[in-house]
């Protein structure tokens, strides 16, 4: 009798070491905005729904506000698998493939949902394998929403940017975007544009209405106008060799809570956008000026050259491909 209750014994103490010693993997999430805006509360979602399905398994640790990482290094600690998901705006991705730049064309795409289509189709799921090679993969894309220019003085035509400086993503499609307008620009980090901002540095900045409010920048950008000119869009990353690391069947959990994540993030995107712009509208601190369609024209006819500048590094079968999407 005493040999099957050791042998029981010894089998269950085998059990408990095991769960000791699987430790849970941990993802660290580090992003540069606010827990209000669409990609701060994606990250959220995604480290809930991992801790209900995955609990004991996987740990999701979200870092927002350049807390952990900001723009001048997440990349190469994501490279470096200090963290291991970011959701970096195209434009970051600059040093790593030419191809994302398309994003950042000046009105190529008109509304969200036209961007939504072009990341659907074949060219847009693509670009998403488009950084492998740097140890870099593209899990989902995620959207923000369509940017708008915010000035010290009102833009409604676009000579009146001309020498007013502009804060930039680290893009050369944007450097020429405000090149075409005769607007000097200065690259600068997320987390340094209020700040630039607020001290004069540079005069005037492009952002959807959730990082224009999350930040407070209306509070020194006394004029914003509705121009709808280009999209910030961002791409959901991982580190490639931690990602095919995961054990398949927690990999696919992974995933399915990200499409579920994605899903969301994307349908309140555009809701979450204008809800902020009701907010800034509010506060009074900002006038909101809304073109004509004859002045926006002028915007897109004053920027559109960038198109060709840059069709010969990006690719002219996507920038095609970008275009047909529109309705
Ligand atoms: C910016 O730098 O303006 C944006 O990319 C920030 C963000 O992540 O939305």
């Amino acid at each position: 009798m005493i040999k099957p209750i050791l042998l029981m014994a010894s089998c269950v103490l085998a059990l408990v070491s095991a769960n000791v010693s699987a430790d849970p993997i941990v993802i660290k999430f580090s992003h540069v905005v606010a827990e209000t805006t669409p990609k701060g509360k994606g990250a959220l979602m995604f480290k809930r729904l991992v801790e209900e399905r995955l609990a004991g398994e996987v740990r999701v640790e979200v870092y927002p506000n350049s807390t952990l990482y900001g723009d001048a290094n997440e990349l190469q600690a994501l490279q470096n698998n200090d963290v291991q998901m970011l959701a970096p705006s195209m434009a970051k991705f600059d040093a790593y493939t030419k191809q994302l730049q398309v994003f950042d064309l000046p009105f190529l795409f008109d509304d969200l949902e036209a961007v939504n289509r072009f990341q659907k189709r074949s060219q847009g799921r693509h670009l998403l394998r488009s950084m492998e090679d740097h140890n870099i993969t593209g899990l989902a894309y995620w959207h923000n929403g369509m940017k708008q220019l915010s000035a010290t003085q009102p833009l409604r035509r676009p000579e009146d940017a001309r020498g007013l400086a502009f804060r930039i993503q680290p893009s050369a499609v944007l450097e020429a975007q405000f090149g075409q307008l005769g607007a000097p620009t200065q690259k600068l980090p997320f987390a340094k544009v209020y700040q630039a901002l607020a001290s004069g540095t540079v005069q005037g900045a492009e952002n959807p209405w959730s990082n224009i409010h999350s930040q407070n920048l209306h509070s020194v950008q006394p004029y914003i106008t509705e121009s709808n000119h280009g999209v910030l869009d961002y791409m959901l990353v991982a580190n490639n060799r931690f990602w095919y690391s995961i054990p398949h069947r927690v990999r696919v959990e992974l995933e399915t809570i990200i499409d579920e994540v994605t899903y969301e993030v994307n349908k309140e995107a555009e809701a979450l956008n204008q809800a902020h712009r009701e907010q800034i509208m509010r506060s009074g601190k900002a006038q909101i000026l809304t073109l004509s369609s004859e002045e926006r024209m002028a915007w897109r006819e004053a920027m559109r050259p960038v198109w060709k500048q840059f069709e010969p590094v990006i690719g002219a079968d996507i920038i095609r491909a970008a275009e047909r999407v529109n309705h």
